[in-house]
């Protein structure tokens, strides 16, 4: 009899390995867990094996409810710690676990804006950072929003990101997302668009920072780094988005970074403060908004990098304070300050 049940358990990772479309992927990393994900072409149980980096012992996690979106925590890790698993023979991936708050060893992080186009831009973006990358690897992957033209549609986000980043990227990379505009296809009502059902994002304070209890922001304390993650396009119950200065995200916004005690602080989303690329932050009231509503708010709390998308050109400012109005009411004599800040400010 239980010679019998071995039989069928191994008939069953092997149809699973032949019908993966999707993952496996890394989702809501923190020093202690991630959750490692994939599609099936039909309902599959899910399994993933696990190895930790100079032990012999493997981890095997079970979950024998049949699903397409395959979602297994892996919990128990250890903070920088390198890990492998395999879903399938034919499906593996590593990573290492997210720092411990504060660690002060140095990270590096890809962002990534307005990508998923399957553009000779795109191609080329991947040679590059896989080029500049050969003796550096990526700790963590964030997006910037606008992640699957044109509507981010299912079909989009498959066609247009994970089939383009699936080998190189997805099965080894932490992945901490924002949407955007196309994400939400133009709209502002988190229960339609798929970005939702692809991604996990950490919104119980898992990663850090104070929880959210909405998959659009949340917060990761990533070393010394405190990542913050907004979503430009939400609309909340009450109406209220991100750039209006008040709502359900704003403030949380405000609650998370009078928390963070960090020496580094990154906010990242999709619509920038400033830009004269292929929008204008002068006239688009969603950025013009941003910049009189929100940006007093990550300067009062010593905000580092603010990191957008949105428009199609590489822009970046000097280090700027109390410059809300247009282009030009800028002046470079009194609001660009010195590029250094004092180190710890907000350690306790
Ligand atoms: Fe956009």
């Amino acid at each position: 009899m239980k010679k019998m049940l071995f039989l069928l358990l191994s008939f069953s990772a092997f149809s699973q390995n032949d019908q993966i479309v999707r993952g496996p992927y890394l989702q809501s990393m923190t020093s202690e867990s991630v959750l490692i994900q994939w599609r099936t072409s039909s309902p599959q149980s899910s399994q993933v094996t696990l190895v930790t980096k100079g032990e012999k012992k493997t981890r095997v996690i079970a979950d024998t409810n049949r699903v397409i979106d395959h979602i297994v925590k892996v919990s128990g890790l250890r903070p920088s710690k390198s890990y492998t698993y395999s879903i399938s023979p034919k499906h593996q991936g590593s990573f290492h676990t997210k720092p411990k708050a504060g660690d002060p060893k140095s990270v590096r992080i890809w962002a990534l804006g307005d990508f998923g186009y399957v553009s000779p831009n795109q191609k080329a973006v991947i040679n590059a950072i896989k080029n500049y990358t050969v003796d550096k690897p990526i700790d963590a992957w964030i997006w910037l929003g606008d992640n699957a033209y044109n509507n981010g549609k299912e079909e989009e986000y498959q066609q247009h990101v994970f089939d383009v980043y699936q080998a190189d990227f997805f099965p080894n990379l932490a992945l901490y997302p924002s949407p955007g505009n196309h994400d939400y296809a133009g709209k502002h009502d988190a229960t339609v668009p798929p970005y939702f059902k692809i991604f996990s994002m950490p919104t119980q304070g898992e990663a850090g920072g104070v929880a959210s209890n909405s998959e659009s922001y949340y917060s990761v304390d990533y070393g010394s780094l405190h990542l913050i993650s907004i979503d430009t396009e939400l609309r909340d119950a009450a109406g209220n988005q991100v750039m209006d200065g008040k709502g359900d995200q704003y403030d949380w916004l405000a609650k998370d970074l009078a928390a963070n005690r960090l020496p580094f602080t990154i906010v990242y989303f999709h619509k920038p403060p400033y830009s004269k690329g292929s929008h204008n932050s002068d006239t688009e009231s969603d950025m013009k908004n941003m910049r009189e509503k929100v940006n007093p708010l990550f300067e009062k709390y010593n905000v580092d990098l603010v990191l957008a998308g949105h428009s199609h050109v590489y822009e970046r400012t000097k280090p700027l304070r109390g410059h809300f109005g247009i282009n030009d009411s800028f002046d470079e004599a009194t609001q660009v300050v010195a590029t250094e800040k004092a180190p710890n400010q907000y350690v306790d």
